[in-house]
């Protein structure tokens, strides 16, 4: 199918969908695919019917983190995510498998129109979307599909490290320049508490930052030092301790009352 199709086909599906939240952050690794899990299955704890698709097509975590496998299926319905521990789930990596990955931008978002245009998620209180790092190809390309929608909002998660900061302003200033609403900063790895004396090893996130976009940190989540191992046998994150459970707790409340609710 033509891309432009696809393409269109994408937003409206998006558009049905009760609300979207957009998982994106300046630099990688701090931990955007585990908040982008942990929310998915927190908000389907909580009753809601919840889809989690991963358009990271370079480092497709979900699959790993949700310990999800199986077969996509095709019908002329569309493509069926996977349902997982009470969410739907759609990954890059469910589709390219072990197949060698696209390296030019014109695949990348053939693929990402693909699954956009494509995933047949039924009805859904909340599509989480898991992006790749910073704002090249894939995120311009998401966001453009995103432009104009009431009902998306993104979280913008950090480390509240100084070398995140300049990467973050260029990810705010291209939000605020596509006119899509920030619901906030979710600062991870913010904390360890270490025998009841809290570290904030890489200090605070940018006071200046947070004035400039007229934002506010709606989460600070703790360095858990159990989270891999959690992982690795088997876990989901969003229960690997009682701190961070209780985390994700606060940030779904926070997130469902920016709504309005
Ligand atoms: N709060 C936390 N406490 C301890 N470890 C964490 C925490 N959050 C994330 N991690 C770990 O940090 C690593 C990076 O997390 P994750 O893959 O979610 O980052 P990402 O931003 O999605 O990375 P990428 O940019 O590659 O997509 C993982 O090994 C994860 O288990
Ligand atoms: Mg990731």
């Amino acid at each position: 199918m033509d891309r432009d199709i696809l393409f269109e086909r994408g937003r409206r599906n998006l558009s049905r969908i009760g609300r979207i939240i957009t998982i994106a952050a300046g630099k990688g690794g701090v931990g955007k695919s585990v908040v982008a899990a942990s929310l998915a299955l927190t908000l389907g704890e909580r009753g809601k019917n919840v889809g989690l698709l991963d358009l990271d097509v370079h480092g497709p975590s979900i699959p790993d983190i949700l310990h999800a496998r199986g077969e996509i299926v095709a019908s002329k319905e569309g493509l069926k995510p996977l349902s997982v521990h009470g969410i739907k789930v759609m990954s890059t990596g469910m589709l390219i498998g072990d197949n060698p990955l696209p390296t030019k931008g014109e695949d990348k978002r053939n693929l990402i129109s693909f699954l956009v245009g494509l995933t047949n998620w039924g009805n859904l209180d909340y599509l989480i979307i898991d992006l790749p790092p910073g704002t090249g190809d894939e995120t311009i390309w998401v966001l453009r599909a995103l432009r104009g929608l009431k009902n998306v909002g993104v979280l913008v998660v950090t480390t509240p490290s100084i070398l995140a900061v300049s990467v973050v302003r260029r990810l705010l200033s291209m939000l605020e320049d596509e006119k899509i609403r920030v619901i906030g900063i979710v600062e991870n790895m913010a904390y360890f508490n270490c025998e009841g004396k809290v570290y904030r090893p890489f200090g605070r996130f940018s006071e200046e930052l947070v004035r400039r976009f007229k934002l506010r940190v709606i989460a600070s989540l703790p360095i858990d030092p159990s989270l891999e191992q959690t992982i690795y046998d088997g876990g989901l994150p969003h229960r690997s301790s009682e701190e961070l459970k209780s985390a994700f707790y606060r940030l779904c409340d926070v997130v469902e009352s920016s709504w309005g609710e």
